[in-house]
């Protein structure tokens, strides 16, 4: 009995001011509960308070208890056998070296695994609220980087003292941090607490030991003091050890969320047991080494206690509100109101005119190209046709068989073929060699090298067409330049390489942009569709337009098609306003310096530059990726559309994001991959505002061209930037809605790609052919 009431007042010895710093040493690694005081004090209310108890009037025996039930089942038997024999007798033993072995290394192993699933717990949605470890958020985003700065109080309270701080930090690199400290009201008896009562186990120990005891009241013994060594160490020995076990879980935690082999870490440390025990720390380090073997782990006293600490928290907390203002004022620039919105729309209507009228059409940037589509599918087209897709993600060579009747069917074979970046930008003779060479292939792949097939050019780049199966070509755009064949009829180009290759005969009907292709494919499940629109690679888009309007067709009966090559809105400067720095950087480095700048500001092949442009800047600002610009940020096209789509996903923790960082060659820590995020969408979000804008004033065209008060429409949508990107399609359907409040805009995605719509268009063209040859 008298053991374990010395034992309440080795504790009480402490002082309040011990107590709480370990309380607050404990707390802040998360560790007191399971650690250390739970089980002695019995609950979690004021440690002080408890440990007098005992040591003044109530019996002990509830710290006893609680030693037994940390120990396992069977130490725990052993204990309680003993206990119950004679208490005194087996204190003792109880208290023998023996009784170390209760937190041996693999129970050491079992804690730390079980922290580590309590703490899984803690941070679990749905866990949490009854996780024992609640691991708290403390908003602390990010530790020091040195670039932090200013005057700070700070308040030091719940320790021994309760200290005002004033912190001066600057980043003077001798001497970042300045503090003068102000202590209010130490009470006596804290002084008193010196640590010395630690070392009990020195002769000095002993002799302090007795000391205690005899104003405890009691007549200690020699044997009682040692008795009460033994306890102390006990004690001592298995916090170190339980509190070993927890930072060990939390260190392996770190190690897995940073997936490298070894971790490299520093364990900050306060608390006077660390400080004051003569072999706390060193058991401690010891044991935390041997749990982890796998990570080099220094420990770092603190000197200055938290209130330091809290300064730099509050001096990161002003850095990061700085940099967070900074950001959101570079990001507001892409943030488009609906003013400005609604002036992209009127603009666009403005160019559209401009395309349309013959005088204008030369210089207008929105080209309205006649496309010779005169009508939608009506469900009689057949036969077997030949189609090429080129201009998008895949080049493709395809065998549509169409059949008419009752049953309407469409059959697809297709084969996608790589254009290597050499050939796209090499000789026009090159790509168009290249282009027969992957048909040949195709043709002995299905056997069919000598039908004489009809066959239906997509080719997505701007063309002026004169006719069906002629279009000359006004400029490449996205990857392309291959050279000699801007001014030229690429119909020719392809029959020229045709007949180089001496191998089959084909029958060019017709050249058919993708929009269009996308917008017969639509129209051939859909009658209601007569928009075509690509959100992909590039961005386009066609519409069914009165014929009377095309000038430079002419005629007055019905509609054509017209491709609006919209990609090149904004090129005589019309967008300027909303065009920021990091386009105009995005259009230097291109192929196409100066064109397509709308395209530029909203298509997949240049939303992920804009990113990096955003990204080489904020870390240039030091704001990202610790100010390093790394050479793959350097690298032009990292960010392929499918990387914003990943990044941009809602279902994705920021961990993944992070990984997907990593996986591109950018180390990024979790702020960083907070800011991407966050720069992905607002590119991408502005992108497809400007998008819906433009189509707003298609669909409104439309409804004006037929007097209408509302307009019901379809639109038919292919691209790679529509379909897998999270949030595109969605903010775009919501901007033409906003921007178009009289049209009821139905989206429908092209599952078949634009081949289909393609061979659609040759089997019209092919019927028409015939026909024309009756008449004649
Ligand atoms: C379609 C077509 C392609 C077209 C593409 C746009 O499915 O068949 O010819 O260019 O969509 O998508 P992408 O994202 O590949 O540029
Ligand atoms: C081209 C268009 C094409 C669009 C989508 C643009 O770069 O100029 O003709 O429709 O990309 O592929």
């Amino acid at each position: 009995m008298i053991a374990a009431q010395l034992l309440a007042y080795y504790f009480t010895e402490l002082k309040d001011d011990q107590l709480k710093k370990l309380q607050v040493m404990v707390t802040t690694s998360g560790m007191l509960g399971i650690g250390f005081w739970g089980p002695i004090t019995l609950g979690e209310e004021d440690v002080a308070c408890h440990s007098y108890k005992w040591g003044s009037t109530s019996p002990p025996t509830g710290g006893f208890t609680a030693l037994v039930a940390m120990a396992s089942r069977e130490d725990r038997h052993r204990l309680e056998g003993c206990c119950k024999k004679s208490y005194e007798l087996h204190l003792a033993w109880f208290y023998s070296p023996i009784v170390f072995s209760i937190v041996t290394h693999q129970t050491l192993k079992d804690i730390m695994g079980r922290f580590r699933r309590d703490m899984e717990y803690g941070l679990g949605r749905d866990t949490n609220p009854t996780a024992t470890v609640k691991m708290l958020p403390t908003f602390v985003r990010s530790i020091p980087d040195g670039s932090e700065k200013g005057d700070f109080i700070a308040l030091d309270l719940g320790g021994s003292n309760f200290r005002i701080l004033r912190v001066k930090v600057t980043q003077d690199k001798k001497q970042p941090v300045q503090m003068e400290s102000q202590v209010y009201e130490t009470p006596d008896d804290i002084i008193h607490g010196s640590g010395t009562q630690y070392s009990l186990r020195t002769k000095e120990g002993l002799k302090k030991c007795m000391e205690i005891l005899t104003r405890l009241g009691v007549e200690p013994s020699d044997e009682d003091c040692l008795a009460v060594r033994h306890v102390c160490t006990i004690v001592s020995f298995r916090s170190a050890n339980l509190i070993s076990a927890t930072l060990g879980a939390i260190l392996s935690r770190l190690k897995d969320n940073k997936g490298v082999a070894r971790l490299r870490t520093t364990v900050g440390i306060d608390g006077s047991l660390y400080k004051m025990h003569p072999q706390y720390a060193r058991r401690l380090h010891k044991t935390v080494r041997r749990l982890v073997p796998d990570s080099d782990v220094r420990f770092l006293l603190s000197e200055s206690g938290s209130g330091k600490g809290a300064a730099m928290v509050t001096a990161v907390a002003y850095r990061l509100t700085d940099q967070a203002r900074q950001i959101q004022e570079t990001l507001a620039e892409f943030r488009l109101s609906k003013g400005q919105l609604l002036e992209v729309k009127k603009r666009m209507r403005m160019e559209i005119e401009r395309g349309l009228k013959k005088e204008t059409h030369k210089e207008a940037t929105v080209k309205m190209l006649p496309t010779f589509v005169r009508s939608t599918p009506d469900g009689t087209e057949n036969g077997d046709f030949l189609a090429l897709d080129l201009g998008g993600t895949n080049f493709r060579v395809l065998l549509v068989k169409i059949r008419s009747g009752k049953k309407r069917t469409v059959e697809m074979h297709n084969k996608i073929y790589a254009i290597p970046i050499e050939v796209m930008q090499g000789t026009g003779e090159e790509l168009f060699d290249h282009i027969v060479h992957c048909i040949s292939d195709f043709l002995d792949y299905m056997g069919m090298k000598s039908a004489r097939l009809p066959l239906g050019f997509t080719f997505s780049f701007p063309c002026h067409q004169t006719s069906l199966d002629a279009g000359i070509l006004v400029t490449w755009t996205k990857g392309f330049r291959a050279t000699d064949c801007e001014g030229e009829d690429v119909v020719e180009l392809l029959r020229e390489a045709i007949k180089r290759k001496e191998e089959f005969e084909l029958d060019v009907v017709a050249i058919v942009n993708d929009t269009v292709g996308t917008m017969m494919t639509c129209a051939y499940e859909e009658p209601t569709c007569e928009v075509g629109l690509i959100a992909g690679t590039g961005s386009n888009a066609c519409y069914m337009e009165e014929l009377k309007n095309i000038e430079i067709v002419g005629g007055t009966e019905g509609r054509m098609c017209v491709n609006m090559e919209w990609g090149a809105f904004g090129d005589n400067g019309c967008l300027d306003d909303i065009r920021t720095k990091y386009d105009q950087a995005v259009d230097e480095n291109s192929l196409n310096e100066g064109k397509q700048r709308y395209e530029k500001m909203c298509s997949g092949m240049y939303l992920g530059e804009i990113v990096r442009q955003i990204l080489i800047d904020l870390t240039k600002r030091g704001f990202l990726f610790r100010g390093q610009i790394s050479e793959t940020l350097k690298t032009r096209g990292i960010f392929e559309t499918k990387f914003l789509s990943q990044i941009e996903s809602d279902r994705l923790a920021l961990l993944q994001v992070r990984a997907i960082l990593q996986q591109l060659g950018l180390d990024s820590t979790c702020d960083d991959s907070i800011i991407v995020k966050e720069v992905c969408g607002t590119v991408s979000r502005r992108a497809a505002q400007i998008c819906g804008a433009g189509m707003a004033a298609v669909v409104d065209k439309i409804r004006e061209n037929r007097g209408l008060d509302h307009l019901d429409i379809t639109v038919g949508v292919d691209g790679t930037l529509y379909k897998l990107h999270p949030h595109f399609s969605r903010i775009f359907h919501q901007t033409v809605k906003e921007l178009a409040p009289k049209c009821d805009v139905n989206f429908l995605l092209s599952e078949d790609g634009s081949g289909k719509g393609a061979a659609l268009i040759t089997a019209v063209g092919c019927r028409q052919r015939e026909l024309d040859a009756q008449q004649h």
